[in-house]
């Protein structure tokens, strides 16, 4: 057994994580029911996990020799798998750096001060509790981060303007109330102009998960206005509670279509985007912004859209920040059709900028080396281009 076929088994092993990788987060992209979802989440993970076992038999228990490997098309399948593991990283890692992130002046900060000895206090009964505290996970650990964002195009009468944008905050069992309470606590005193929650909000679970996301949204004030759309998540329950309790808290819904906001004596434009999870995509998405638009999208998916149709700023979530970044590979499970590109935090395409938050919860509470966080940022106008 030489060296040479040990390379070959971890490159196809690498490809065959990595095909895995790509396959689901494109699919989790797309708008497919719950169960199904499930289902293919756990198909996946099966694949995963159990697909080198199921290569190891084929090879009979050997690390194959890659020239007599037989039948031929086991050979081409583990040639295929390994030529992915062997040009995917260094093509992936070359359109990561295409992309135009920005990195603007900000902070970051732990959200709450008690937590640290008493993680068990946020987490419910069951094994995803258990899990929320394994070592290394980060999902009981929120942090604040504060940004100066400059932006050209934008109105000169937003100049200053302050959002706090949150997303994802998937209330559930675990992390539970008190983890919320905690957090509400470390964002009450910033009263914001604007707070921006831009879906997966509630997780089926009747009245006690709504009731978490009352309190909590009880406890942060704005001054201009709240506004607010819904995620995958939401739609996979009946979102008449959800909306109901936006509604009684003063925040607005925009939900699937344009609208505009008076903040400071201008009109806002304003874009929200449930698509592919509500309805179909809008008519007047396709017709290009005559003024400055601030879009609220579950999905970042369309920031190339929203890129060519004008200027303005997009806040999205859905991804958070990939759930584990690994050293070197960076974020995994990215749900979007653009893959890993958009993970979290600033983008930009000519005058048009992308803010991705990494959200305050998950589907699952498992975050390695992505913490879970709240975004208050400060738009400045710029002149610069
Ligand atoms: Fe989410």
């Amino acid at each position: 057994m030489g060296l040479d076929a040990w390379i070959f088994g971890i490159l196809v092993l690498l490809g065959h994580s990595l095909l895995v990788i790509f396959l689901h987060n494109r699919f989790y992209s797309l708008a497919v029911d719950h169960k199904t979802t499930d289902r293919i989440q756990l198909v996946h993970f099966l694949w995963l996990c159990l697909g080198p076992i199921a290569l190891w038999f084929l090879w009979s228990g050997q690390v194959p020799s890659p020239q007599t490997t037989d039948p031929e098309w086991f050979r081409a399948l583990l040639w295929g798998l390994a030529a992915v593991g062997l040009i995917g990283p260094p093509l992936d890692i070359y359109l990561r750096s295409k992309r135009r992130q920005m990195t603007p002046d900000s902070s970051c900060s732990p959200l709450q001060t008690t937590q640290a000895n008493h993680p068990s206090v946020y987490v419910g009964p069951g094994i995803w509790g258990r899990i929320a505290q394994l070592p290394g996970n980060r999902s009981l650990y929120p942090v604040l981060e504060l940004s100066e964002v400059p932006l050209v195009g934008l109105p000169l009468a937003l100049d200053g303007l302050t959002i706090l944008h949150l997303s994802d905050l998937h209330i559930k069992k675990t992390p539970n109330s008190y983890f919320f309470e905690s957090v509400a606590e470390g964002l009450a005193t910033l009263e914001p102009d604007l707070i921006c929650l831009t879906g997966d909000l509630v997780e089926k679970g009747g009245m006690a998960h709504a009731e978490v996301f009352r309190s909590f949204l009880m406890r942060l004030r704005f001054r201009e206005a709240g506004l607010a759309i819904l995620g995958n998540h939401d739609f996979w329950h009946p979102t008449q509670p959800t909306l109901n309790l936006l509604k009684d808290l003063g925040y607005q819904h925009l939900g699937n279509k344009r609208s505009t906001l008076r903040i400071r004596d201008t009109n806002v434009s304003l874009w929200g985007l449930e698509y592919p999870w509500n309805s179909e995509l809008p008519e007047g998405w396709k017709q290009p912004f005559e003024e400055w638009t601030l879009c609220l999208s579950h999905t970042p998916d369309h920031f190339s859209r929203f890129a060519r149709l004008g200027k303005g700023l997009m806040l999205a979530g859905h991804v958070h920040g990939g759930q584990i970044r690994l050293p070197l590979f960076g974020p995994v499970i990215m749900p979007s059709v653009h893959g890993r590109t958009f993970d979290q935090g600033w983008f930009r395409r000519k005058n048009a900028y992308l803010h991705v938050s990494q959200g305050l919860g998950g589907g699952h509470p498992i975050r390695f080396g992505c913490s879970p966080g709240a975004s208050l940022i400060t738009l400045k106008a710029s002149k610069e281009t």
